[in-house]
C-alpha cells in the first residue's frame, strides 16, 4: 500500500525577537535575537526536514498587565521584544528554495489595501513561497497602539475580518494573470484593460484599487488560520487553506 503524504509546519513562537532568554541551553548570543541569523539558520533545517512551511507568530504591544507595569515582561523578556515578521521573511525565502513562510498579520492592525500590497510584494520576491496567518488582534494593549481604547468585540472582529478579506481577495485579483506585456517592439508595458479598480464601499472598509502591483507568483498568499471558537472555526473553514489547532489534552 503506498504511504499516504502528510503535511509539516513548524510554528515558529515569539516570533521575530529573543527566544529564551537565561534558558541552560539558549546559548550566549543574546544580543543577536534582532538578526534574522538565528531564524535562516532554522528555515533551512526546517527545508532539509521536508517541512512545508515555518509560520513566525507576532504581536505588537508590550505588554503591560502583570501587576500594571511592563517592567517584569520586559525584565525577564516575557512576550517582547517583537519585531516586524514580514522583514524577516523575505531573508528566509531568500536563504531557502521550497520552505513556505506563513508571516502574522492582523486584521485590525492594517488597511486591506496595505496588507495586500505587503503580502503581493512578499509573493513576488519569494518566487510565491508567502502565507498569511490572519489573526484579529487579542489583547487592548495592542489594540491601544493603533488609537482604540479596548479591541473591537470577539465576533465582531472575525465580521470585520471577513470583510477584509473580500477586499484583499479582490485586490489579488484586479490583475488579470495575462495583464503584464512588456512587450519592448510595441512599446507596451502593461494592458489597462485587464487591470480593474475594485471600487469597494463595504460596512469596514473602502477601497478603490486596483492594487498597485501585477498579479503575484501564487495569486494570493497561503491563507492560515487558527480560529478556536465557533465564530473563529467559521471563518477560518471559509477562508484558510491551512488551519492550526492547539492539541487537544488526552484524558486518561
Ligand atoms: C498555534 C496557534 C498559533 C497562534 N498564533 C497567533 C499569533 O501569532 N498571533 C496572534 O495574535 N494570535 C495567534 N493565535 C491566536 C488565534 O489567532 C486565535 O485568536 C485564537 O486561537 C482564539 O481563537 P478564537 O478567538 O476564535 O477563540 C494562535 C493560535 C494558535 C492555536
Amino acid at each position: 500500500m503506498p504511504a499516504s503524504p502528510f503535511h509539516l509546519g513548524w510554528f515558529f513562537s515569539k516570533g521575530f525577537g529573543p527566544k529564551a532568554w537565561r534558558h541552560p541551553w539558549a546559548g550566549s548570543a543574546v544580543d543577536r535575537f534582532a538578526k534574522p541569523d538565528m531564524a535562516v539558520d532554522l528555515a533551512r533545517s526546517m527545508e532539509r526536514a521536508g517541512f512545508d512551511y515555518l509560520m513566525l507568530e507576532d504581536s505588537s504591544n508590550v505588554p503591560y498587565t502583570y501587576q500594571g507595569s511592563h517592567d517584569a515582561y520586559l525584565r525577564h523578556s516575557v512576550d517582547t521584544p517583537k519585531l516586524d515578521p514580514t522583514v524577516l521573511a523575505p531573508f528566509l525565502t531568500a536563504a531557502t528554495e521550497r520552505l513556505g513562510i506563513v508571516v502574522t498579520c492582523s486584521t485590525t492592525e492594517y488597511h486591506p489595501f496595505m496588507l495586500a500590497r505587503k503580502m503581493n510584494a512578499l509573493d513576488h520576491v519569494s518566487d510565491g513561497r508567502i502565507g498569511w496567518n490572519v489573526v484579529t488582534g487579542s489583547n487592548d494593549g495592542g489594540a491601544q497602539n493603533y488609537g482604540r481604547e479596548k479591541q473591537y468585540p470577539h465576533d465582531e472582529r472575525y465580521d470585520m475580518a471577513d470583510e477584509f478579506m473580500e477586499v484583499a481577495h479582490r485586490l489579488w485579483d484586479s490583475w488579470e494573470a495575462d495583464a503584464m506585456v512588456l512587450d519592448l517592439d510595441r512599446g507596451i508595458f502593461a494592458d489597462g484593460s485587464k487591470v480593474h479598480p475594485i471600487d469597494f464601499e463595504g460596512k469596514y472598509f473602502k477601497s478603490r484599487g486596483p492594487l498597485s502591483a501585477p498579479r503575484s507568483p501564487q495569486g494570493s498568499p497561503v491563507i492560515c488560520q487558527a480560529g478556536g471558537s465557533g465564530r473563529g472555526r467559521r471563518f477560518a473553514a471559509q477562508w484558510a487553506e491551512t488551519i492550526i489547532a492547539m492539541a487537544a489534552t488526552r484524558r486518561r
